[in-house]
């Protein structure tokens, strides 16, 4: 099992059509898509990318399958612009680059942490925020070495948050969190 299918299925356990999702990374869409799968008609999904190139591509994968969501040209860090408190039942971040795209851009410790934290207030009670960090690659560590603190310091009273350890990988293993709020 990988990664995405582990993020996947806790996705599945948590969301139920007419709910509100928000995908905070929407690169070429699979996410946005599968959150716009389960949430159907009757749901909202939200998406944010910085890059045209990702809006263009998720745009254009949802028109394939047919399905419905709202994609943004903006910083996830700007969600609450978007998004009213307790209100999604999922958050997704799957943090890097744009596979097949320009790998000088990729999430950054900075703003990741002012939409995990923006996001923790959207997010209804019982809730989850799903956020993959990937490193090594281009973007090197200074994500994870600045969010796997910042994780442990969220209140233990509002948040339950658990990691996923890959622990016999050799280098640079996926690293999933899951934050549920309380
Ligand atoms: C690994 S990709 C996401 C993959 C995607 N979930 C999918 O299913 O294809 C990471 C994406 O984050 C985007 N990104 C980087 N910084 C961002 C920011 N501040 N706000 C929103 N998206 C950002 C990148 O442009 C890139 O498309």
């Amino acid at each position: 099992m990988n990664a995405l299918e582990i993020v996947r299925r806790a996705v599945g356990e948590h969301l139920s059509p007419g709910d509100f999702a928000i995908d905070a990374t929407a690169g070429r869409g699979y996410d946005t898509a599968m959150l716009a799968r389960i949430t159907g008609e009757k749901g909202r999904v939200l998406a944010f990318d910085i890059q045209p190139e990702a809006v263009d591509s998720t745009r254009a994968l949802l028109e394939r399958e047919g399905l419905c969501a709202e994609v943004v040209l903006a910083s996830h860090a700007d969600m609450a612009k978007y998004a009213s408190p307790d209100s999604a039942s999922v958050i997704l971040f799957n943090l890097g680059y744009l596979p097949g795209g320009d790998h000088s851009v990729y999430t950054r410790a900075e703003s990741t942490i002012a939409a995990v934290t923006a996001g923790l207030d959207i997010l209804k009670r019982g809730g989850l925020m799903c956020v993959t960090i990937y490193s090594g690659g281009a973007n090197g560590y200074a994500e994870r070495d600045a969010l796997i603190p910042f994780f442990a310091s969220l209140d233990d009273k509002k948040y339950q948050v658990l990691s996923l350890s890959f622990h016999n990988w050799k280098k640079d293993p996926p690293l999933p969190f899951f934050i549920i709020k309380n």
